[in-house]
């Protein structure tokens, strides 16, 4: 691989990702800072990767805690690993977060199935559940696609380093990439492995 392709192909195999459930880079590492400025990380998966803006897309519920972190402090990263290829991605940058009501939300609700809608529907995520009712909670999570639309939240992270690292058998290679707020790369270079 050469340094000036990384960009393109790192951004396609993303973009991609989006529309290949198996893909590995379909799940990503989302990783914040908590208030007490404990690393925090969930699996979740990439619904939007947009290689002109260098914009990545997630969907979450606006009542879980990294919702609040992320509010707090706006520096996430997300970390992909693709076994196959033996690739990793780590990027960093500032999210965005837009709720109920705003422009970005209701058009990433608008193209969500509705089996994916319910999934907001039930109580707040990490609240406790007691265990002998778990399987009657379920059942009673509500049909109606349009009651959890209020706690449908999407995460904007704009990319602002990329750090590729490729394993390879005899000559690790990894390259570091920036780009500005427009997501225009501003440098490319290797780095050390
Ligand atoms: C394969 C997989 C995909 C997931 N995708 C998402 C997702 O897209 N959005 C999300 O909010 N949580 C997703 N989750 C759940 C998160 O990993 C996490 O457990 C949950 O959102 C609570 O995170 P928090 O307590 O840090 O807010 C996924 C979990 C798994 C195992």
């Amino acid at each position: 691989m050469k340094l000036e392709d990384i960009n393109a192909s790192a951004w396609a195999k993303l973009e991609t990702a989006t529309r290949t459930p198996n893909a590995s880079f379909r799940f990503l590492n989302l990783c914040s800072v908590d208030g007490e400025g404990r690393p925090q990380a969930r699996t979740v998966v990439l619904r939007r990767a947009d290689r002109l803006t260098c914009v990545l897309e997630f969907h979450t519920d606006v009542r879980s805690p990294k919702w609040l972190e992320i509010s707090a402090n706006s520096q996430v990263t997300a970390l992909g690993y693709c076994g196959e290829t033996r690739l990793q991605l780590r990027l960093q940058g500032m999210a965005e977060l837009h709720g109920f009501g705003s422009p970005v939300a209701i058009t990433a609700w608008s193209k969500i199935p509705a089996h994916t809608r319910r999934t907001y529907a039930g109580g707040p995520p990490g609240n406790e559940q007691p265990a002998d009712t778990a399987d009657e909670q379920a059942s009673l999570i509500s049909t109606d696609e349009a009651e959890g639309k209020v706690h449908f939240g999407v995460i904007i992270l704009r990319v602002s380093v990329l750090d590729w690292y490729q394993l390879q058998r005899e000559n690790n290679r990894r390259a570091r990439l920036t780009y500005n707020d427009k997501g225009i790369t501003t440098s490319h270079r290797w780095i050390n492995p």
